[in-house]
This record gives structure tokens, sequence and C-alpha cells, in this order.
């Protein structure tokens, strides 16, 4: 069990860096659902503002009444000062690592967002990385933990969660937990054995891995899916029928995914930080971004095949990068977008969702404005949809088969 506050010497028991953000957030709530004493460190001042007015600053199914019952329990508090870092005997940082535009990771991400930090550091705390990290930057935050001369435990464990499963997945998903001390293993999975009884041990190193093979096999899995629809599409053929064909009551097959724009702040970029901890030699890794960056170009130079683009108005529908999402961070909706600009007449885009583009129009004004349709983000909103004008639909969402 995670000791109690006041036992411990601190005032509170977890402080999440980066805890405004997509994966923070959630966590926060979650152990403050737990009975746990939180605090939320941002360096952004409007998250922080929403957060303590009980409202969250993206869409994430079930979070916002815990928010609020754990503000009102007084468990949960948010603030951008790095000061309230000294406070909490549990440290986690969930900030975001992103790649360049170069593709490239950038391993100092987490030691810079902790310089601000490192000096409220104290003894006894456990510092637990969270983010997804280059394979080494364990290592790099013990060496820097240790150069600070603080008697602190250092782990990483990884946030596996998908991005609107956050408060199921919490608490049913098992929990990857490394350290490379037994104490520090061991007050790791105290903290994570909060959320959920199953926990797995592995080595900072494996744990490292683990999370950015889970990733980049995911990515790659959609990239297969994606390849096989177009070389059935190439033929004339629907590929979501053959996909039901082949995956009927036949287990071996029931991973194939469905094709669809394979986006997002995580997938790819992970499959990206992968390629480049391998010298650049990960074939299919690479062979995976290709297919699944080149998907929206596909699509497109099919359509340019069929319809007289310059002389039409496209209407692109969702722009998130998911169904049901707000987030368009690396949505591939905005390289379709992108391409079109360059092909059609005109291009309107419209999403239920999304609040931060200013250029999203109605759904019933790019519905009466487009002579053709594409269904970029399979909101379910549009399964609903009535039109006369004819719809690209990889997703399926009508039902009236893939083929473009
Ligand atoms: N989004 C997902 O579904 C998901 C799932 C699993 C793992 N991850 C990983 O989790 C990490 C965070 O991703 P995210 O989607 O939550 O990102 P995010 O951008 O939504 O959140 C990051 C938060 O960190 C804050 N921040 C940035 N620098 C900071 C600093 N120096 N000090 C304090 N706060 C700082 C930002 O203001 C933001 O609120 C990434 O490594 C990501 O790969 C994400």
């Amino acid at each position: 069990m995670v000791q109690h506050a006041e036992s411990s010497g601190f005032a509170d028991n977890v402080v999440i860096v980066g805890g405004g953000g997509h994966v923070g957030l959630p966590l926060a709530i979650a152990f403050a659902d737990r009975g746990e004493s939180v605090v939320i460190q941002d360096i952004s001042a409007s998250a922080v503002d929403r957060v303590n007015n009980g409202e969250l600053p993206f869409v994430e199914p079930g979070a916002e009444p815990m928010l609020r019952a754990a503000l009102a329990a007084g468990r949960l508090r948010a603030s951008t000062d790095p000061a309230v870092v000294g406070g909490a005997e549990h440290v986690i940082v969930v900030i975001g690592t992103p790649v360049d535009e170069h593709l490239n990771p950038d391993p100092k991400a987490i030691p810079r967002a902790l310089a601000h930090c490192a000096p409220y550091f104290r003894d006894g705390q456990l510092l637990v990385l969270r983010s997804t990290v280059y394979p080494g930057v364990t290592a790099l935050v013990e060496r820097m933990v240790a150069d600070l001369d603080v008697d602190m435990d250092v782990a990483f464990c990884p946030e596996r969660i998908a991005e609107h499963k956050a408060m199921e997945e919490l608490f049913t998903l098992p929990e990857i937990v490394s350290s490379r001390t037994d104490r520090g293993q061991k007050r790791a999975e105290a903290l994570f054995g909060r959320l959920t009884s199953s926990l797995v041990a592995l080595e900072p190193e494996e744990a490292e891995l683990a999370k950015l093979f889970t990733n980049s096999w995911r990515y790659i899995k959609f990239a297969a899916a994606n390849q096989f629809y177009m070389m059935a599409n190439d033929r004339g053929l629907d590929f979501e029928r053959i996909r039901g064909g082949l995956t009927f009551d036949y287990p071996r097959a029931a991973d194939l995914p469905g094709a669809g724009f394979a986006a997002g702040p995580c997938l790819f970029k992970d499959t990206m930080q992968l390629a480049a901890f391998s010298d650049n030699q990960f074939a299919l890794g690479h062979s995976a971004m290709l297919v699944n960056e080149g998907l929206p170009l596909y699509l497109v130079s099919r359509l340019e095949q069929r319809y007289d683009l310059a002389n039409m108005t496209v209407g692109i529908l969702g722009m998130a990068f998911k169904g049901g999402s707000d987030d368009i961070r690396s949505s591939l909706s905005y390289k379709l977008r992108r391409v079109l600009s360059f092909k059609a007449k005109d291009v309107l885009t419209t999403d239920p969702y999304v609040t931060v583009d200013p250029d999203l129009l109605p759904l019933d004004d790019v519905l009466a404005r487009s002579d053709l349709l594409i269904i970029a983000t399979p909101h379910s909103d549009y399964r609903g949809i009535s039109t006369e004008k004819p719809v690209a639909d990889v997703w399926n969402l009508l039902g009236n088969g893939v083929r473009v």
C-alpha cells in the first residue's frame, strides 16, 4: 500500500508533471479516485485553470464527473508552479515526447523538462517516468538524479491507454513497472497497485522497448491492412468484403484491421523513435510509415482518375485523428486537405468535436456545398448522413463498401 501522505512526511501522495495533458490528467483523476491526494503540475496555464474549474481541456469519456468529484473531495488540484513537485512523495512525469520535423526523437526532452523541477526534488521521493521515451532515457534520468545528490528512486512505468478509453483502461490494463533497484521496484508496484492488481515487472531497458514495440506493432498492422486495401482497390475489389470473408470464424486472422487513416500523436512517432534507435534500419517501420502516410495521397490520386477534381468542391468529413475524438494532433485529415488544395477547386472541412480549427464549417454546409465527400474520420455521427453526392468511405461507415 502507498503510505498516507501525512505519515510519509509529504503533503501529497502524487504530483503529475504534465498532468494537464491527455495522459496525465486521466491518470491524476484515477489516482484521486482511489483516494490519493494528487497535484497536477503543468506549464499550460489554460489547462491548469480549466482543470481547477472542473473542466476537461479535451474529450475523454467519463473523466469529467470523476474530475469534479475529486475536486469536491479536495483530493486534486492543479498548478503551474514547479515548487509543488517538492510536496509529493511520488513524482510522475508525463510530458509529450514528439519527434522533430526530421523525425528525430529528442532524448533530452524529459531531462530538460525535469530541470525546472529538479530544485524541488527531495530525499525519499519516487520519480516515475510515464511518457513514452527514447530507449536509454531512464538511465539518463537516473544519472541526472545521482548528480543532484538526492536520495530518490527512479522508475519507468509506460502509459498504455488509448485516448477515449482512459477511465476504463487505467483500472483494467496490466501495468508494466520497472526500476533498477528493489526499493524503487517495490514502491512503483505499490503505487500502481492502487490502480490495478495486474502488474508486470521488467527491467527499465526492457520496458522502454516494450512500449515502443507495442505502438510500432500496431502501426505495422494498420499498414498491412492499408496496403491490402490498395491492392484490392486497384483491381476494383472491395477490401472490406474480402476482410469480412477471411476473418469469418477464423481466429488466426481475427486481428486484421480495416483500412483507414493510421494517425495520431503516438503510433507514427513511436515507430520513428524505434527507427532512430535502430540506426534507421527498421525496414518494417519505415515501410509502415510510407504506406500509412501515403493513404491520403493514394485516395486523392484514385479520385482524380474518376472525377474532374479541378472543377469540384471536395468536402472532408472529420478532422480529428480518430473517431469520437477532438484531437487533431498528427491527423491525416490535414494531409488530405493539403493534397486536395492543390488538386480541387475548393476544399471544405467539418468536424463535430474539433474546437481549435477556425476553418471548420457546419456539416450541413459542407454536405450542401460539396460535389464530392470524403469521410476522413470515422465519427459515428456520419453514419446517418443522407446525401446524393458521391462519398469516398474507406472506413465503410455508411456500409456501402470501401471502393474508391
Ligand atoms: N495520447 C495518448 O493516447 C498516449 C498514450 C500512451 C502514452 N502516451 C505518451 O504520453 C506522453 C504524453 O502524451 P500526451 O498525449 O498526454 O501529451 P499532451 O501534449 O496531451 O500532454 C503533455 C502535457 O505536458 C505539459 N508539459 C509540457 N512540457 C512541460 C514541462 N516542461 N513541465 C510541465 N508540463 C509540461 C503540456 O502543457 C501538456 O499539458 C507522450 O510521451 C506520449 O507518447 C500518450
